[in-house]
């Protein structure tokens, strides 16, 4: 069951890292994990070839691991794919779904995402599922985000296996954040979204740029209830700053 007061601080690393200076930014984040608040609940999401070894290096801390994409299938000939059972397999507990850059390069619908997180729920996994509007779609994110909502999501999806997160594309390594406002108004959106799909309660994270010096202000804004953070992920100083901001109101 996903505890409604919980921010979520999950990091992608994306397809970086190696053994060794992975093993040395997990050294560093499992020292200072202690001062954590109680209520963050920090994700790592590794890139499929470091989640062993980062698994390994978390298990004496509340730190949870997570893959960044599965397949839809279970198992068979689908060379190079990761099951979301294979996945669980090496301990993970979440899986990232649709990002925008497996929508983007490898082309993937909201259809698939959907078969993708039924495997991992019946794999026992909890899942992020990504969903955001693209530069060119910014007059329109209220409509997209909606559709990717209602498209992306399985019938298996609700409060205790799911998370959203909303990344606008044009965020996403840009350095560009939207203002607190307009986040507030699509996460209202996506909120009203879940509740008409009968999912309500599903939480709502933001992605796109995160940093130490924004995570307090966006972990504020009502609907917010964590961050998908990426390049400020891989620095352990700047990862630390964010998973050690505490919310005082929460929404
Ligand atoms: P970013 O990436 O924090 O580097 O903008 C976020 C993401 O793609 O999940």
């Amino acid at each position: 069951m996903i505890d409604p007061n919980m921010k979520f601080i999950v990091a992608n690393w994306k397809m970086n890292g190696l053994i060794t200076d992975s093993k040395t930014l997990m050294q560093e984040i499992v020292l200072q994990a202690n001062s954590f608040p109680e209520t963050n609940r920090v994700i790592i999401c590794p890139p499929a070839t470091l989640i062993s070894n980062v698994q390994k290096q978390v298990k004496a801390t509340k730190i949870l691991v997570g893959g960044q994409d599965c397949h839809s299938e279970e198992k068979g000939a689908f060379t190079g794919n990761v099951s979301a059972v294979q996945l669980r397999d090496l301990g993970c507990e979440y899986v990232i779904l649709g990002h925008s850059e497996r929508r983007g390069y490898e082309e993937e619908s909201n259809e698939l995402v959907a078969k993708k997180a039924e495997a991992a729920h019946n794999a026992y996994l909890k899942t992020i599922i990504c969903v955001g509007e693209k530069l060119d779609e910014k007059k329109h994110s209220l409509a997209v985000v909606e559709k990717q909502v209602e498209e992306s999501l399985p019938v298996s999806a609700d409060r205790t296996n799911t998370m959203i997160a909303y990344e606008p594309v044009w965020a996403i390594g840009s350095g560009e954040i939207p203002t607190t406002e307009e986040i507030e108004t699509v996460h209202a959106h996506i909120f009203e979204t879940l509740e008409r799909l009968g999912k309500s309660g599903v939480p709502i994270l933001y992605g796109g740029s995160v940093k130490a010096s924004n995570t307090e202000e966006i972990l504020a804004t009502p609907y917010v209830s964590g961050v998908l953070v990426g390049g400020a992920s891989l620095k352990a100083p700047d990862f630390c700053a964010i998973a050690r901001t505490k919310i005082e109101y929460s929404y």
